[in-house]
């Protein structure tokens, strides 16, 4: 037996699930893709929408998003009747890009099957759908007996069981740990009670295991380790790039450019910039710039700062890249984040 097994053997596995599920009863927070506990699921498109929406962002920060999305696309056949830039416009500010276009491409999939897949394979079939995803939704919208494991679950579990190992590599000791606990009988309570704990009561830094329904089970808390739990492996630093923006306007128009579909920040509009990685493309108009600022942004891979030119629109002006936008047309709201910053330096 591996060492996580013993400790798993010992452990109260079978006193966790009634203990958590009492809690949730009690204190699920409501949220708007969520069916309240005991009930039966919301239907698998907002269930597969939130999940989507919540790998980018906080759970705060999707509530908007969510009810913005939802009210325009009620289900999936609308939402794959949809068009592209209509949709990316929505996503702006949530990030990667690709995963819109992942969502409209499952969307369009599942209209075109009729439905959503009932199984973790047939959903993690679909573009955007991974291990996580696919449980979350088996769970939640169907009721099946998956381990959803997040970060939130990983912390929950490293905890209780007081797992030393370092992440990434106690992943796959944490999950294993995890399915030893996932109730039979009502899986997606289960999921989602465990999430909510994570990220009210199991925090990261400073837990709250005087009101924890799970305190008088973990053993990081009879050790006093809890804060110390997850042990993480230190990230080696990013590499930060640099390059320029030019934002060009005047009273009336401003000239933004729609990005190559693929690539980062793909198919979004954006001032026009230089290329981040030795790459160069030129400035869009000649003339006189002057620097704004600074913008910092932080992608998966790397640091971003881009240096903020800015510079006049002349009337008549006739740009080797981009288009000119008149003001009246132009929502700041639907550019990206990292084009959000530049927008709020600008004068
Ligand atoms: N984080 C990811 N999925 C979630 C969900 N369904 N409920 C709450 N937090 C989440």
């Amino acid at each position: 037996m591996r060492e996580s097994d013993v400790m798993a053997a010992a452990f109260r596995a079978a006193e966790v699930a009634p203990a958590l599920l009492g809690w949730y009863d009690r204190h699920a927070r409501a949220l708007p893709w969520r069916a309240p506990p005991g009930s039966p699921p919301m239907d698998p498109y907002r269930v597969w929408l939130s999940e989507m929406m919540l790998q980018q962002t906080t759970v705060a920060a999707v509530k908007d998003y969510f009810h913005r999305f939802t009210a325009r696309w009620p289900d999936v056949e609308a939402l794959a009747a949809a068009e592209d830039a209509e949709v990316m416009g929505e996503w702006a500010g949530l990030g990667y890009y690709a995963r819109a276009r992942n969502l409209l491409a499952a969307a369009r999939a599942v209209a075109a099957a009729g439905g959503f897949p009932d199984t973790r394979a047939g959903l993690q079939a679909l573009p955007g759908v991974g291990p996580y995803t696919s449980a979350a939704i088996a769970a939640i919208a169907f009721d099946l007996p998956e381990t959803v494991v997040d970060g939130n679950v990983e912390r929950v579990v490293a905890r209780l069981f007081a797992v030393g190992t370092p992440l990434p590599a106690a992943k796959k000791e944490l999950t294993a740990l995890a399915a030893t606990l996932t109730s039979a009988g009502r899986p997606g309570d289960f999921a989602q009670a465990t999430m909510d704990l994570g990220a009210t009561i199991c925090t990261p830094r400073s837990p709250a295991c005087g009101i924890c329904p799970l305190g008088h089970l973990c053993r990081a808390r009879a050790q006093g380790i809890q804060a110390e739990l997850p042990r993480r492996t230190p990230k080696a630093a990013k590499p930060v790039r640099h390059g320029t923006v030019w934002a060009a306007l005047n009273e009336t128009s401003v000239l933004l450019e729609r990005r190559p579909p693929r690539g980062l920040l793909g198919g979004t509009l954006a001032f026009p910039t230089s290329g981040w990685d030795g790459t160069d493309l030129p400035a869009p108009l000649p003339g006189a710039w002057i620097e704004a600022g600074e913008v910092r942004h932080v992608f998966t891979h790397f640091d971003l700062r881009l240096t903020v030119l800015r510079g006049a629109l002349p009337d008549g002006a006739n740009p080797s890249r981009g288009t000119i936008v008149s003001r009246e047309e132009f929502d700041p709201q639907s550019l990206p984040g990292l084009m959000r910053k530049v927008w709020a330096l600008l004068p």
